[in-house]
């Protein structure tokens, strides 16, 4: 079966350096917050141009810290995007704040920007854009936006290290820019993991204490935090991909390349807006014959994943926020088009055209 993505084959690539970092971590046994996180931290917020990186648990935590440490909750407002992974909502909704759904760029499929101030309310404290697939949100529009209206944005970078808008990373824009290290992402650990950058050395301090039990030092609590630390293995894991990672998305842009010349003219195939620079954490197609794709890939063997089948306003869980099927027609056409196929950096041109090949027969 052709994998989503090959971890695998990337493992054998760098193996002996994976070792050899094991090695010196398990014989230190310093396994929590040590040297291998703060050297990651310090290489990740200078890879981003921003005074602050903070190592955490994963995504998740990262968004749920940035925004409780933001002074965001109970009562306010979070203007976020329907299409996108749950955890995005569920950070939002852990700190006592409201999501407010906005709809989504048919061709992006990012937050539309052009459509958020007509959700603002008093109660609105922060923009939480996503850089859906790898491809920026318009954080030029959205950051003019919280500026005129007072706002905070919180970028959820899962899907988007190393991603620019003119050659500015993706979660350098906002107050927060929150990664995710889970094993398949761009950059990923062998485990969870996480991290938030930011240039507000005092919003970076709240968020050390709030990861780390409210701690202020050994055993003085200024308040009730988390366990949401980053470890060791999982930095030390993070330090020798990071080395690659630039490579890593010179490859999927290669192959995304690819791809696109092969099905543009069956299927609706990823744009990439003037000035952005995409990192294709997915390859995300659009066809309105998306499960017969599927079905087919399937029985040749091929792997494909529909992310996401289900906008988040309809979605049992947050019922209760009163939302219904038909309030954002672009993202629940988008969740009946899209499909997402093999993308990683060792995928091969001859795999490439197999998978085209094999849609072309169909569309
Ligand atoms: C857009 C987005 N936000 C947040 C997350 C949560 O990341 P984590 O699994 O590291 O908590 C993910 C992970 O899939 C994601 O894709």
């Amino acid at each position: 079966m052709v994998p989503m993505v090959d971890l695998k084959r990337q493992f054998q690539e760098i193996k002996e350096e994976i070792f050899a970092t094991l090695t010196e971590i398990l014989e230190s046994s310093h396994y929590i917050l040590g040297p291998k996180v703060e050297d990651f931290e310090k290489k990740t917020a200078a890879y981003h141009g921003v005074r602050e990186a903070v190592g955490v648990a994963s995504c998740t935590d990262a968004l749920h810290l940035a925004i409780d440490a933001l002074g965001i909750g109970e009562g306010d407002e979070v203007i976020t995007t329907p299409f996108t992974f749950f955890a995005t909502v569920e950070a939002i909704l852990y700190t006592g704040a409201l999501p407010v759904f906005v709809d989504i760029e048919p061709d992006t499929m990012n937050i539309d920007a052009g459509q958020i101030e007509a959700h603002i309310t008093d109660k609105t404290k922060a923009i939480l854009p996503v850089h859906l697939f790898g491809h920026p949100s318009d954080m030029k529009r959205i950051m003019k936006i919280a500026k005129k209206q007072g706002l905070k944005v919180i970028e959820d970078s899962a899907q988007s290290f190393g991603a620019e808008i003119d050659g500015r990373k993706t979660g350098s824009f906002g107050d927060a820019g929150c990664f995710s290290f889970y094993p398949s992402k761009n950059l990923g650990a062998y485990g969870d993991g996480g991290l938030i950058t930011l240039d507000h050395p005092k919003v970076a301090e709240r968020i050390r204490e709030l990861r780390n039990h409210g701690s202020r030092g050994a055993y003085r609590h200024g308040r009730v935090g988390f366990n949401s630390r980053l470890d060791e293995i999982q930095a030390g894991i993070l330090l020798v991909k990071f080395k690659h990672i630039d490579e890593y998305n010179r490859k999927r842009r290669n192959n995304a390349m690819l791809y696109t010349e092969l099905l543009s003219d069956r299927v609706s195939c990823p744009v990439e807006h003037q000035g952005a620079y995409h990192v294709y954490h997915q390859y995300t197609i659009r066809s309105k014959k998306r499960n017969e794709i599927q079905q087919k890939l399937k029985e040749r063997g091929i792997s494909s994943v529909v992310y996401y089948p289900a906008p988040l306003h309809t979605q049992e869980a947050v019922k209760f926020l009163g939302y219904q099927r038909g309030d954002f027609p672009v993202a629940e056409k988008a969740a009946r088009e899209v499909l997402s196929l093999p993308m990683y950096p060792e995928l091969e041109e001859k795999t490439i055209r197999k998978i085209a090949g094999i849609i072309k027969d169909i569309v």
